[in-house]
Formats: structure tokens, sequence, C-alpha cells
């Protein structure tokens, strides 16, 4: 057997045609093909799309392997439709030195499911006192070029602007969890008419977007790249919209969820719904939403946030926040786009790799090009149900709901990680 024919796919939502994935790249494109001793695979109804990358996993290992690995976060990823991941450094220990990078890197390549990127921490712990070795990181055996505090807010500027200058000899990228802390201590959802209802401690738009105010013009200043993690408020997406006309080097993510889900949630007192930065007001919702048609917001990014069950399902106050999303993501950025294939392309995979800077990935299926590709079923409905996840976590705020578009097979380097829309392993 000698690679896969996938006949009568939709590349990228164009006309339906061949495709033959043999060694590790796509060797041809075209109506009619043939193939001796390829495995066939049938790809009427379906899309094909370059392999999604996500900028923003938390895969839990070292530390919690209770909660997820990145055997199983991994898995849960090529199931999404996922080729590359980049694992958040917030593990215990924190991701903070080339040792560490090393090993998850090393976990990843064991497993095999996906490219899995370590993030670099900025600051030592994530305590935000004193920079990270992020140069030892960088020329590891992980070749970190991204590197964040997620969970925490690089908060002290004078940091932010030597981690920015930093990164920039070797072409870094510093991706900032914007939260002004003295502005959300205490804080248990988005701060407005619901919280006030509630009688909830709120967490302001203001928290996040005066943060990202204060970074884009850091980068202006040292001219170096800058992401901002999990953008939530229709105020942040001003801030972008006026940085990026002003040629500044920023780029943004938006989750899932925050495409999908308001505050109104929280009533429930249901600690699924508790996540950071919270979830928003339907105006946000609806900013958000143009934003990434528009391309204000670059990328979708999943925060898949697993949460062992005592951390989760506890009283809302006490309960982590971060629900998981690598399952479901596509479906929900179809249901919040429509079947928009070159922008899900570009949002979810294409520009999400420029900016990890993982060359391999984010091709449109072409000749020669890597197969990292994924086949999705627009048409296919499903219901979410939490217990058939692949993720070690059950966190997910979809339960019972039913979702439209599914991952039929996805493809690492020509290798399938998932057929028939089942893991291979
Ligand atoms: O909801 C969240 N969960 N937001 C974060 O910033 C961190 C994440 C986590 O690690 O659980
Ligand atoms: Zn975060």
């Amino acid at each position: 057997m000698s690679g896969y024919l996938i006949r009568g796919v939709s590349v990228v939502g164009g006309e339906p045609t061949d495709l033959l994935v043999r060694d590790g790249v796509v060797a041809e494109v075209g109506p009619g093909l043939s193939a001796a001793g390829a495995e066939r695979v049938d790809g009427a109804g379906l899309v094909a799309l370059p392999g999604l990358v996500d900028l923003h996993t938390h895969l839990r290992e070292p530390g919690r392997e209770d909660a997820e690995t990145v055997e199983t976060g991994s898995r849960a990823a090529a199931l999404g439709g996922y080729t590359a991941v980049c694992a958040m450094a917030n593990t215990d220990p924190v991701a903070d030195t080339a040792g560490v990078v090393e090993q998850v890197w090393r976990l990843g390549q064991q497993a095999g499911l996906v490219d899995v990127q370590p993030v670099g921490a900025v600051t030592v712990g994530l305590r935000g006192e004193q920079l990270a070795e992020l140069g030892a990181m960088a020329t590891s055996a992980a070749r970190v070029r991204m590197f964040s505090d997620d969970g925490q807010c690089v908060w002290d500027a004078r940091l932010m602007r030597r981690a920015l200058e930093y990164v920039k000899a070797f072409d870094g990228v510093v991706a900032q969890h914007a939260e002004e802390p003295r502005l959300t201590a205490g804080a248990q959802m988005h701060e407005g008419e619901v919280s006030a209802r509630l009688g909830l401690a709120g967490w302001p738009a203001v928290a996040e977007e005066a943060i990202i105010a204060r970074d884009v013009l850091l980068a202006e200043h040292v001219l170096s790249r800058l992401h901002i993690c999990h953008v939530s408020t229709a105020g942040s997406v001003e801030i972008l919209r006026w940085a990026k006309a002003r040629g500044i080097p920023v780029t943004a993510e938006v989750c899932p969820h925050h495409l999908l889900l308001t505050d109104e949630l929280a009533a429930s007192y249901d600690p699924v719904f508790k996540v950071n930065p919270p979830l928003r007001t339907a105006d946000d919702v609806a900013a958000l939403r143009a934003a990434l048609a528009e391309g204000i917001i670059d990328v979708v990014a999943t925060d898949h946030a697993p949460h062992a069950v005592e951390d989760k399902e506890c009283e809302w106050a006490y309960a982590r926040p971060g629900m998981v999303g690598l399952e479901t993501a596509l479906s929900i950025v179809l249901d919040t786009l429509g079947p928009d294939w070159p922008v899900i392309a570009d949002r979810m995979s294409r520009t999400p790799a420029r900016i990890a800077g993982l060359d391999e990935h984010g091709h449109t299926p072409a000749p020669g090009a890597p197969a990292n590709l994924t086949l999705v079923d627009p048409a296919a409905r499903w219901t979410v149900e939490p217990a058939a996840l692949a993720s070690r976590s059950r966190n997910t705020p979809y339960a019972g709901t039913e979702m439209r578009g599914r991952v039929v097979a996805t493809f690492l380097r020509g290798v399938p990680t998932v057929l028939d829309g089942k893991a291979v392993r």
C-alpha cells in the first residue's frame, strides 16, 4: 500500500477533485487520478482543509496528568481536525526552561498524533518577576518561538517591554493574556448587568482593553511581534483596529466560546460556563464575529482548558476557569462564520501557522505541500456527549448540543491520525 487517494473532495470549498497523498506530501491534485496501490478514501461531500493549527492549548502535562496528557490532548486535537497545537506553559513545573519545553516536545513526538509545539513561559514560574530563559528555550530541541505566561498577565510594563525586545533575536512572539490584575481581583464573571443581578464580583472589559492598549504601544515602540490571546470584548476589537491601521505588528485570537456564548449563562451557576476571560455580552459576541470575518481578529484558538472533575464540579467561586474545546471548535466556527471555507482555512490554519512559525503547516493542499490536512463533512450532525470526548476531561459547555460539521479524517505528514471519524490510535 502506498499512500491515499482521496476521490471527489472539495479542496477548501472548490469543485470536487482528487488528491493523492504519498510520502508525506500532496503528490497530485486533479480530477480522475489513479494510483496503483494507494488506499482509496471516498471524499464525496467532504471538504479538504489544511490541517488546523491551535495557538492556544492546555495539555496539562507535566503535573496534571489526571486532567489531560500530551497524548490524550493530542488525540482530541486530531479528532478536531488539528495537525499542530501550541502547548501552553502553565504546567507544573512551568515550561520556563529548555528542559521542560524539550520534555513536552518529546512527549508530543512520542504520541505522534499532532505536532506539539511548546510555548515557553515569559517569566520564571509565571510569577511576573524575572524573565525566563527565553534564548535557551528558543535554541532547545523544541525551538520555541512563542512565549506566554497565559493564565497570568505579564502586567509589569518593563518586563513586557524586555520580553518583546528579547524575542526579536529569533523572530519570536510574545502572546499576552491581557488582564490587569488590579482590576480583576476576586472577579467571578463579566462585570455588567448580569453580574450586578447575580451579586458576583465582576471582571470589567477595561481590564483586558487597558493591557492591550499598553502592549500595542510597547510593540510599536520596540517594533516587535505581539499576539493577544483570547480577545473577548468589543472595545478590544477597536484598539486592535487602531493598532493595525497604524501598522503595529500585532495579531489576535478569539476562542469559539466567545463567538457563541454570553454572560447570561452564569445565571445557571453551572461552573462549566466559568472561563477566563469570562463570557461577555451579546454585543461583544457580535463584535468578535464581525472582527474575525473582517480579519481584525486574525485567528481562532481554542484555549482548550481541561480540568479534573473536583476542580470544576464544585461551587462557582471555587471552580477553575476553562473549557475543553479541541473537538468542537470547527463546528462552532462553521456555525458562527458560515461555510466560508477559504476564511476558515485562513483563521484556523494558515495564519496561526504563520504566527507560530510552523512552516510545515497551514498549506492549502497542492502538489508538493506537506500532507497535513483534514477532511470535513459539513453536513454531518452530531450531539456532544462529554463521556465520548477523547480529552481526559469532560468540562464542555456543549453537552447535549447538536453540532453541524464533523471531521472525517486527519492526516499528519501523509499518515492518517483519524479515519472514518475515529482516532487511528
Ligand atoms: O479559562 C482559562 N483557563 N483561562 C486561562 O487563562 C487559563 C486556562 C487554564 O489554564 O485553565
Ligand atoms: Zn489565558
